[in-house]
């Protein structure tokens, strides 16, 4: 794989300001610092964001030149992005302008930006779609050079859930659902929705419904009819019911859908969807149903059922998983499942954890190259499902201090496939590499 290379070469001075007036001693008791930080996009190496850090310069004019001899653009509060039009080597100025004598200071940077970027996740394959789990506030800025760049399948990570679109009876909220949706449109993604059901979304006014059971089943027929309806032609994919399987017993969950509809409240929802939109793809999406066995087969068991009815598509098997744990033959056998069945697999959630004992407390080199193997492991296996029933492999956030893991678990991780500094880690590597053999 090409490695990156580009070099930032600062030359700073730090000048004192001074009176050309000659009836007054010079003033040296504010003096201006002059100083600015540089950064070369990793994901565009020709984004360039600058920032000024100077101090001692309140009330004075600051201005950009990005160019040598180039025009002048007055700074603003906060960094600065600048766009070059090709690599080369840029003199960067800062001049700090004193209005009452004229006096001008400046610093100057050279950069010299390198073209040798990685390649793009999503290019790396056409046989499935390489996905991200976004929240509304995080499409802009560097998340969204990324997520242009690298991804071409969507996923909400909450806010397409029902706590957040059906907040109290009757009345919808889709503002951040719509923004997810037409930025994923705008940018040429699919649109994975999830999860029209999870008892771990659902709002308290629906928990606590004081209507009938056959209200209870209408109003939940009202929801997913509205949702789907509304991204019909757009949203390609839901997850229908999620995790609908209790831990260890391998019963269904008692949530309030099964106590208000019935133990075929599954199939009741996969009906209103597939009625609402009969070309999306319907998913049933759960965890751990790699390793333990009983899940899987009553997992399996819900696929049959609505599969006897064609009431499902594919199955999403979560992919919060450790650089130790699943083995690939456990992962293996879940894939084999739904590949017999004919139905789409999605690795869906996937974090790769680093630290599952709690027994580090920064990222050691060591844990990111098995966290690498981990990965390239993972999307081999992935990329050898017949193609017919591949679909995506959905990355559960972008950068590792975003990850919902650190809160759920309590202690400190490095899952993902981005370091906080928007870097690509080793692990995203490993990604490249399964698909480049
Ligand atoms: C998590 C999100 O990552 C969090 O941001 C949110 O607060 C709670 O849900 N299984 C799922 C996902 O199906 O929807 C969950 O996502 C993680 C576990």
């Amino acid at each position: 794989m090409p490695k990156r290379i580009y070099m930032l070469l600062v030359i700073l001075t730090t000048i004192f300001a001074c009176s050309k007036d000659n009836d007054t001693p010079p003033d040296t008791t504010t003096p201006i610092s002059v100083s600015f930080e540089v950064i070369v996009s990793q994901q565009n190496t020709l984004r360039v964001t600058v920032n000024n850090t100077s101090t001692g310069i309140s009330g004075l004019n600051s201005y950009w030149q990005f160019t040598k001899n180039g025009s002048v653009v007055q700074d603003e509060a906060g960094p600065e992005m600048h766009l070059y039009d090709a690599s080369g080597e840029y003199l960067i100025t800062l001049t700090v302008e004193a209005p009452d004598d004229d006096i001008q200071v400046s610093e100057t940077v050279m950069v010299i930006g390198g073209d040798s970027m990685h390649p793009a996740l999503k290019d790396a394959t056409d046989k499935f779609s390489v996905g991200m789990a976004v929240q509304s506030n995080r499409m802009g800025g560097q998340h969204g050079e990324i997520l242009v760049r690298e991804f071409n399948n969507l996923t909400a990570e909450y806010e397409m859930k029902m706590n957040i679109m059906y907040p109290s009876q009757g009345n919808y909220d889709f503002t951040a659902a719509d923004a997810i949706v037409n930025y994923g449109v705008a940018n040429n993604m699919d649109i994975h929705g999830h999860t029209l059901i999870w008892h771990n979304a659902t709002p308290d006014w629906v928990e606590n419904f004081t209507g009938t059971d056959q209200e209870f089943e209408d109003m939940i027929e009202d929801y997913i009819t509205t949702v789907v309806t509304r991204y019909a032609g757009v949203v390609r994919s839901w997850d229908v019911v999620n995790e609908a399987i209790e831990d260890g017993s391998n019963q269904l969950r008692n949530s309030v859908f099964r106590t208000r509809m019935g133990d075929d409240y599954i199939s009741k929802c996969y009906q209103f969807a597939r009625n609402a939109d009969p070309d999306v793809l319907l998913f049933y999406n759960d965890y751990n149903i790699t390793f333990d066995e009983g899940k899987q087969a009553a997992i399996f068991a819900i696929v049959d059922g609505l599969a006897s009815q064609n009431l499902i598509d594919g199955v999403g098997a979560q992919m919060h998983i450790d650089i130790y744990f699943p083995s690939s033959s456990q992962i293996q056998s879940v894939v084999d499942g739904t590949v017999a069945r004919g139905l789409k697999m999605h690795f869906a959630e996937l974090d790769v954890r680093i630290n599952p004992s709690n027994d580090i407390s920064s990222l050691t080199e060591e844990r990111e190259i098995a966290q690498q193997n981990k990965v390239r492991e993972v999307v081999e296996l992935y990329d050898a499902i017949p193609d017919a029933n591949k679909f995506a492999i959905t990355i559960w956030g972008m950068r590792d201090n975003e990850t919902w893991l650190i809160d759920f678990w309590g202690q400190p991780d490095w899952p993902l496939l981005y370091n906080s500094n928007f870097e690509a880690k080793k692990a995203h590597s490993g990604f490249l590499e399964a698909l480049n053999n």
